[in-house]
């Protein structure tokens, strides 16, 4: 899960050579970064280096370099020919809670000590910006901000882009601002394009956004999306009077009714929150969205909500005063992709997965990322020795973006490409983009039943290769749940199969029923886990089904696993999902004899103590309880982190997300999408003075 918590480190930079130095490395990556080239930084060691600069500059005002980056909008890198009558202005970045705090402060002694009416809180999209300007609802230029002064013009575009319709549903004249962006489709198209007319493909998406809006004579079209967050709203600037005086929340909503592309019906849409706590909480919600959009994110973005309280924060050369960027750990990294390696999945398809230099993106280190599939090999250009963008926003595997084919030494080598299944050797059916074993699930289940069976998993005596192969090609097994539904009739009529053999068989097969969890689990045959790794997970969790309840976060309590390999289990045991309930369904033992439930924490030694007392089960046992909004009644006042501790207390437990695994909700005011999540899922949702009620005796 993001943390956007997370603080980015500042360069150290020891005198005014290294400053320079310093200064001339991020020139280099911000003319890349902001023309259509590509940039040999990525955006966290940019930050980094960013942060250095101005550190250094905080200490040195009279040594700033004239060309340093932090002196400009967009690092003053691009000019254009089209003025903004408005500047396109930039935005500061806060990367903690603790920042964004004193952000918040001082905007509010802007504001002569106020508190600020109401914020605003929505992605920070990672695209390019781009200013839209219609006439009487007609689309007539799109300009890109440039320095923030002037910018260039690409109504070339007009026409390629979702979001930006040609006209509007009413006939006002108004520009609009917001950032062009691919989704993932979009992306692959581009590549697709480029690649066939013979270009390279882009490194990244953000690339492709900028270098497709500035291709003047391309003899192909792009599509790309367009989402607004912003427009000139004062009467010099529209005719439309419904946008004087709006506040930034109702202000997207306009958008959006004129026909303007919004994040308005997304998870991630613009909110308005009362408190700086709501602006956390939906900050961190945003945050753990960002794997399930289709566009990439690389913040959040928080403003005062009311015009009064932005006009009267005012601007700075080049930031508003009344916005700031919360942003996330970055997503995205550059490493060496070393190899590529085909594995073939449960129903016969043939994954590549590419083996990277070990790198660590947004807190985990990476050594595996997934490459979809060979077109999108094919169609990226990628090949091994090159350097690759590792993008990883909370998904469950991290993903190669693309090669940074500004920095191939020539030494690089092509990806080689399977004639044959890797598994089992049969042929490979081409004919969609994800290659697949012509023998389909049938590939590698003879193999997969074997090693459930085998010594250190469900240690079936009498079970060989030969009698597996009958079973399947009988069609009386389909996978090695189905062993314990087999009657001695049904094996009888295998070759070579006795009275005695097929009864030490059955015999086998029933013991093999009271084995103890971690046998099971090894059986499953997870990715990632052999025979020590199952016992470790058996021994943590007690049960399969406080293993099938187990997130990711959780699973990373087991010694051994981390943040790569925890999500992968979590995928697969939601991929083996089926097979596990037929073995529950086959009275399969699901339980780890002699397991000890870990020491209780604190908390839970008080939850203890209590049901201890009053000799009954404490009244949210086995209960995983969201909270959400603000407190009110009994609990008014009460932080999340009191909230968690009352929760444990009360024999439940705390979680952020709303999700199918929920069983109780707690909505306070003002409570936003995880309601709707909830009421969604069909999950129970009270009020804080409900609970309250439920939890009297545990209040302290
Ligand atoms: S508001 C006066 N809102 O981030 C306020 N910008 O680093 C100016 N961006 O140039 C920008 N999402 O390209 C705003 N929700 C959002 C944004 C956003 C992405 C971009 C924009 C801007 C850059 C600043």
């Amino acid at each position: 899960m993001t943390k956007p918590s997370a603080a980015v480190p500042a360069v150290d930079l020891a005198d005014e050579a290294a400053y320079l130095e310093a200064v001339a490395q991020a020139r280099k990556a911000a003319d890349a970064y902001y023309g259509s080239g590509e940039s040999g930084l990525d955006d966290e060691t940019y930050d980094r280096l960013l942060r250095g600069i101005t550190a250094w500059e905080d200490a040195h005002p009279e040594q700033i370099a004239a060309d340093s980056p932090s002196q400009q909008v967009a690092a003053g890198v691009t000019t254009g020919d089209v003025e903004h009558t408005v500047p396109m202005l930039s935005l500061g970045n806060v990367f903690s809670d603790e920042e964004l705090t004193a952000w918040a402060v001082s905007l509010e002694r802007r504001l002569g000590g106020a508190a600020v009416a109401g914020w605003a809180v929505e992605p920070k999209l990672d695209g390019v910006a781009l200013a839209a300007r219609y006439r009487d609802g007609r689309l007539v230029q799109l300009v890109t901000r440039g320095d923030g002064t002037t910018g260039e013009d690409v109504s070339h575009a007009i026409g390629d882009i979702t979001g930006l319709p040609m006209t509007l549903t009413e006939p006002v004249t108004i520009e609009v601002r917001g950032e062009v962006l691919m989704t993932e489709a979009q992306f692959a198209a581009a590549n697709d394009l480029r690649t066939a007319h013979g270009a390279t493909a882009f490194a990244n998406r953000r690339n492709a956004s900028s270098g497709s809006l500035r291709a003047k004579d391309r003899v192909y079209r792009i599509r790309q999306t367009f989402l607004a967050y912003a427009a000139l709203t004062d009467p010099g600037h529209t005719d439309d009077p419904t946008l004087a005086g709006l506040a930034h929340t109702q202000l997207v909503a306009r958008l959006a009714a004129l026909g303007l592309g919004t994040t308005a019906d997304t998870p991630v849409a613009t909110v308005a929150c009362s408190t700086l706590d709501q602006v956390v909480e939906r900050v961190r919600e945003i945050g753990a969205l960002r794997a399930e959009l289709d566009v990439e994110l690389d913040g959040a973005v928080i403003k005062a909500d009311s015009p009064a309280d932005q006009i009267r924060a005012g601007m700075g050369s080049r930031t508003p005063h009344w916005a700031t960027a919360f942003k996330f750990p970055a997503a995205q990294k550059i490493t060496v992709l070393r190899a590529v390696e085909w594995s073939v999945g449960r129903t016969g398809v043939i994954a590549p997965r590419a083996v990277l230099d070990p790198v660590d993106v947004a807190g985990t280190t990476i050594t595996y990322a997934t490459l979809h599939n060979p077109a999108d090999i094919a169609r990226r250009g990628l090949m091994i020795g090159d350097h690759v963008i590792v993008y990883r926003a909370g998904e469950v595997i991290p993903r190669v973006e693309g090669a940074v084919a500004g920095l191939r030494t020539g030494t690089e080598q092509p990806i080689v490409f399977p004639e044959i299944c890797p598994r089992c050797g049969a042929d490979i059916d081409r004919s969609q983009e994800r290659w697949r074993c012509e023998r389909g699930r049938a590939c590698g289940r003879t193999e997969t039943i074997r090693y459930a069976v085998a010594r250190d998993a469900l240690d079936i005596d009498g079970l060989g290769e030969k009698i597996i192969v009958q079973l399947v090609d009988k069609g009386l097994i389909e996978d090695f749940a189905d062993l314990f539904i087999l009657t001695r009739d049904q094996l009888l009529t295998l070759d070579r199969m006795g009275n005695k053999s097929a009864d030490n068989l059955m015999a086998a097969i029933e013991s093999a029923k009271t084995k103890p969890l971690n046998r099971v689990f090894c059986a499953l045959g997870v990715l990632g886990t052999g025979r020590s790794m199952s016992l470790r997970i058996a021994a943590h969790f007690g049960s399969m089904q406080a293993i099938r309840d187990a997130d990711a976060v959780a699973l990373e309590q087991v010694d051994g696993i981390g943040g790569e390999k925890a999500p992968v289990i979590v995928a697969e045991l939601a991929d083996l999902a089926p097979l596990i309930d037929k073995l529950v369904a086959a009275g399969v033992n699901m339980d780890q004899p002699g397991f000890v439930p870990p020491a209780p924490t604190d908390a839970g030694a008080d939850a203890e103590t209590t049901s201890q007392k009053t000799g009954s089960e404490p009244p949210l046992a086995g209960m995983t309880v969201v909270v959400t909004g603000s407190m009110t009644g009994p609990l008014a006042g009460h932080s999340r982190t009191e909230m968690t501790e009352l929760i444990t207390r009360a024999g439940g437990r705390a979680s952020s997300s709303v999700s199918a695994r929920t069983h109780l909700v707690v909505a306070g005011e003002n409570a936003g999408s995880k309601l709707d999540k909830a009421r969604t899922l069909g999950i129970e949702a009270i009020t804080p003075e409900e609970l309250a009620q439920r939890l009297a005796g545990h209040l302290t």
